[in-house]
C-alpha cells in the first residue's frame, strides 16, 4: 500500500524548529511527507534540513521545476496538509485565498483535510483580524487547532505558543484516520466536562470522587481532530491538557457549574463527561478539623449542588444545541439510564456500568448511548476514543 501523503507546511515563525520533530514523528509512523516551507520559514530553519528528514527536495516557489506543475500537484495529491507553525499573516492568506508561494498555492488546491496549527503572540492570537481568519478557516472545514498557552519568544507568556509536536502528531493521525470526510464538527463549538469535582470541609480534606477524567479528554481530542472548536471544563484531573483545546480548570461542583454556562452560550453541544458531586459539605472549616480527645466526630451536614446537565437541558443556550450526560450505573443499568435520561432532559445519555477494569481510571470504556428519541447504540469494550467518536458522531447527526 502506498504511503499517506502528506505536506507540512511551515510557515515563518520561531517555532518552525518544532516542525522538525513532527516532520521525524510522521516520516518514522510511515507518511509519505513533502515539506513546503515559506521563504520567511527559511531563516529560522534552513532548506538542507527540511530535505534531509523528508527525503524529498524542497522548495518555497513555485518557478521551480515548472514541469511538474507542483504549485497544483502537491496540494491534489496530498492526504492531509498540515501547516505548522501556521503564523497569524500565514492564517491571513489561507482564509483570502491569496496564492503568491508554494504553500499558499498548495492550500488552494488541496482537497484532503487541512490542519493548521497557530503560533504567535497572545496579540496577534486575540487580534480580531486573526479570529475572523481562524473562524473562516473552520467554517469551510479547517481544522485550527488552539495555541497552548506558556513561554513565547523573549520573555512573554500567553496563549499562543505551539502545541508539543507529539500532540499536533496525534491531531494529524487522527486526521488521517478520518480518511477524506470534511471534518464533520468544523466550524462548531463544543464544551467538555471532565474529571471529578471535590467539595472542600476544610484546608485539606474533600469529598470526592473516582473520576480520572480520561473520557471527558478522549472526548476533547477527537472533537478537535474532527475540527471542533472545543472548551474542556477539567475537574482535579492532573492530566496534560490535550494540544489545540481551550482548558478551564475548576475545583469545585459550583464553579464547574459557572465555567461550563460561561462557554455553553455559542456552543452547538455541551457533553457532561465530569462526575459531578451532588452534595457538598454545608460548611467550610477555614482551619483544620482536629480530633477532640474523648469526643465524638461532628457529623457532616451536606447540602445539594445545583444539577448542572439538568439546567443547560431545560434551558438551552440556543436553539439546536446538543445536550450530552453520562450516566455511571453499577444495577438495573439500562433500565436506570433510560430514568436518568427522561430525569435530566438531556438528549443524549451514555450509560456505562461500573465494575472492575470498567470506567474509572481505565484506558478502555463500554456503554450504551440512549437517545431521547428512543435510538440504543451499543459502543463494545474498547478505547475511551472509540466511544468518544460515537458520542460524535451521534451529535453530528442531531446537528445535522
Ligand atoms: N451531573 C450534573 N450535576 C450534578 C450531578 C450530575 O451535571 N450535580 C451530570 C453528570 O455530569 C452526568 C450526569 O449528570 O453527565 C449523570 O450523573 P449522575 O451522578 O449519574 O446523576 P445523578 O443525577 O446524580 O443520579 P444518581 O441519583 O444516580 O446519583
Amino acid at each position: 500500500m502506498d504511503k499517506p501523503k502528506v505536506v507540512l507546511g511551515v510557515s515563518g515563525g520561531i517555532a518552525a524548529y518544532k516542525a522538525c520533530e513532527l516532520l521525524r514523528r510522521l516520516t518514522e509512523s510511515g507518511h509519505d511527507v513533502r515539506v513546503v516551507p515559506t521563504a520567511s520559514a527559511l531563516h529560522f530553519v534552513g532548506a538542507a534540513t527540511w530535505s534531509a528528514l523528508s527525503g524529498h527536495p524542497v522548495s518555497t516557489e513555485v518557478w521551480d521545476d515548472v514541469d511538474q506543475v507542483p504549485h497544483v500537484r502537491i496540494g491534489q495529491h496530498a492526504d492531509l496538509v498540515v501547516v505548522a507553525p501556521a503564523t497569524a499573516d500565514m492564517l491571513a492568506k489561507a482564509a483570502h485565498g491569496l496564492a503568491d508561494d508554494l504553500l499558499t498555492n498548495t492550500l488552494l488546491t488541496a482537497r484532503c483535510p487541512v490542519v493548521f496549527a497557530p503560533a504567535m503572540h497572545t496579540e496577534m492570537w486575540e487580534h480580531p483580524a486573526t479570529q475572523e481568519n481562524v473562524a473562516t478557516l473552520r467554517r469551510r472545514g479547517a481544522v485550527v487547532i488552539e495555541p497552548a498557552v506558556g513561554r513565547l519568544t523573549g520573555v512573554d507568556t500567553g496563549k499562543g505558543r505551539l502545541p508539543d509536536p507529539a500532540e499536533i502528531f496525534e491531531v494529524c493521525r487522527r486526521v488521517l484516520a478520518r480518511g477524506a470526510a470534511r471534518p464533520d464538527l468544523a466550524g462548531r463549538h463544543v464544551v467538555v466536562s471532565a474529571g471529578g469535582t471535590r467539595e472542600p470541609l476544610d484546608p485539606v480534606r474533600f469529598l470526592g470522587n473516582r473520576s480520572s477524567g480520561k473520557q471527558g479528554y478522549a472526548l476533547a481530542r477527537t472533537a478537535a481532530a474532527r475540527g471542533a472548536r472545543v472548551t474542556l471544563v477539567a475537574a482535579n484531573t492532573g492530566l496534560p491538557d490535550p494540544a489545540g483545546v481551550d482548558v478551564v480548570q475548576v475545583g469545585t461542583a459550583v464553579q464547574l457549574r459557572e465555567a461550563v454556562l460561561k462557554a455553553a452560550p455559542d456552543a452547538d453541544a455541551v457533553v457532561m463527561a465530569a462526575a459531578v458531586a451532588d452534595f457538598r459539605p454545608a460548611a467550610y472549616a477555614a482551619g483544620k478539623i482536629k480530633k477532640k480527645d474523648g469526643q465524638e466526630p461532628e457529623p457532616i451536614v451536606l447540602v445539594r449542588n445545583p444539577d448542572i446537565l439538568a439546567e443547560i437541558s431545560a434551558d438551552r443556550a440556543r436553539p439546536g444545541q446538543v445536550v450530552v450526560g453520562f450516566a455511571a450505573e453499577t444495577d438495573d443499568v439500562l433500565a436506570n439510564g433510560r430514568t436518568k435520561l427522561r430525569r435530566k432532559g438531556c438528549d443524549l445519555l451514555v450509560v456505562n456500568e461500573v465494575g472492575e477494569r470498567k470506567t474509572f481510571g481505565s484506558e478502555e470504556n463500554e456503554a450504551v448511548v440512549l437517545g431521547a428519541d428512543g435510538t440504543e447504540t451499543a459502543v463494545p469494550y474498547g478505547p475511551k476514543e472509540a466511544l468518544a467518536e460515537t458520542v460524535w458522531d451521534l451529535v453530528a447527526q442531531r446537528l445535522g
